[in-house]
């Protein structure tokens, strides 16, 4: 046996080059991993999901928002324009000696969140003096019957107190407490009568709107 045959191998030896070439090839195959992309496309994923779930969750919510405050939101943008509404009726059908003719008066009737178009709402005595309309609201100031013109007495009645008054709607005896409730009306382009319908509260001598 030689003298050098159980001498251990030197351990600062330099490695073999087969070592290099190995921990070359990690490195490569790592880039080549397709899972080390995958944190960052679940992240995309959740965030597109996230977004597609608030739109799903917020845009019914956002609608049926809108739909619970149309009433509100109508009213503030001042749906109801100046209150008259535009009759059928021209200034030259009504009769130019001022007889009174009844007029049922119709509009959209809105319910919060329904519409029911062309109802009837009230009536008028409508009178034409010249060129404009004399209106009166055909409810009795006294306790809220109809009010009835009789042509024979020249002159408005009511039937459930006997409340009489003039054609100007002037009170003929003391049982009304006040005069007939006069009607704003206008006479707009075309002869078109227009009417600002209203109705005030009754047995009081104040005319006072509801
Ligand atoms: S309700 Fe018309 S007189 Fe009484």
């Amino acid at each position: 046996m030689s003298e050098n045959e159980n001498i251990p191998p030197d351990a600062d030896e330099t490695p073999p080059a087969e070592n290099v070439e190995v921990s070359c090839s990690a490195d490569s195959s790592t880039e080549n991993d397709p899972s080390i992309g995958t944190p960052r496309r679940n992240f995309v994923v959740e965030m597109m999901a996230a977004g597609v779930g608030a739109l799903v969750g917020i845009l019914p919510a956002a609608i049926g928002g809108l739909f619970f405050l149309d009433p509100l939101l109508r009213k503030k943008a001042g749906g109801e324009g100046d209150g008259f509404i535009e009759t059928d009726l021209v200034l030259d059908a009504l009769p130019e000696d001022g007889t009174p003719i009844r007029f049922t008066v119709r509009d959209d009737l809105i319910n919060a969140w329904n519409k029911f178009p062309d109802q009837p709402i009230g009536s008028a005595w409508l009178r034409r003096i010249q060129d404009q309309v004399l209106a009166f609201n055909t409810v009795c100031p006294h306790l809220g019957c109809a009010v009835e013109h009789r042509p024979s007495e020249g002159d408005f009645y009511c039937p459930c107190h006997t409340s009489a008054f003039d054609l100007d709607g002037k009170p003929l005896n003391v049982i009304p407490p006040r005069a007939m409730d006069t009607l704003e009306a206008e006479v707009r382009d075309g002869g078109r009568i227009w009417l600002k319908y209203q109705e005030f509260r009754g047995a009081t001598s104040e005319k006072v709107p509801v």
